[in-house]
């Protein structure tokens, strides 16, 4: 019995790795085609449009659970460069797995 629960805790663990580890990929495959020609998807480059705020620097604007929200409602930023996106919820949490990840200077 208690093996099995052993067994029962260590699936949950791999599968919830497993799942983060699917959002990442996806919001890095998200952010890579739709985003990465003006922002800065990745750790260190500059953003393509200058004043598109790279998104490892995004936390300190914007609250990612917001975010994770507007994505779904449709984002829509202040400017006209801005195109607007319609992310499903699994699209949009995917996303802000990746956000959180490449966060940085
Ligand atoms: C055509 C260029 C372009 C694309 C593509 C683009 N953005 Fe932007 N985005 C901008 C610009 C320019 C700004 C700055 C707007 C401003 O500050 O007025 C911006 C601002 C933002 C902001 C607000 C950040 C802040 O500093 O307040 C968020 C959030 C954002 N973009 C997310 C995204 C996401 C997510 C994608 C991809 C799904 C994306 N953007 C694709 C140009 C773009």
């Amino acid at each position: 019995m208690r093996i099995l629960v052993q067994a029962c805790i260590a699936l949950l663990f791999a599968t919830t790795a497993a799942r983060t580890e699917d959002g990442l990929e996806k919001g890095r495959e998200l952010a890579t085609r739709m985003c990465a020609h003006c922002h800065a998807v990745g750790k260190w480059e500059r953003s393509p449009l200058t004043n598109a705020t790279p998104f490892r620097q995004m936390e300190a604007r914007v609250d990612y659970d917001d975010l994770q929200r507007r994505l779904q409602d449709g984002l829509v930023a202040g400017h006209p460069a801005m195109p607007m996106f319609v992310f499903t919820a699994e699209e949009a949490r995917a996303l802000i797995v990746y956000l959180r990840a490449i966060r940085g200077p």
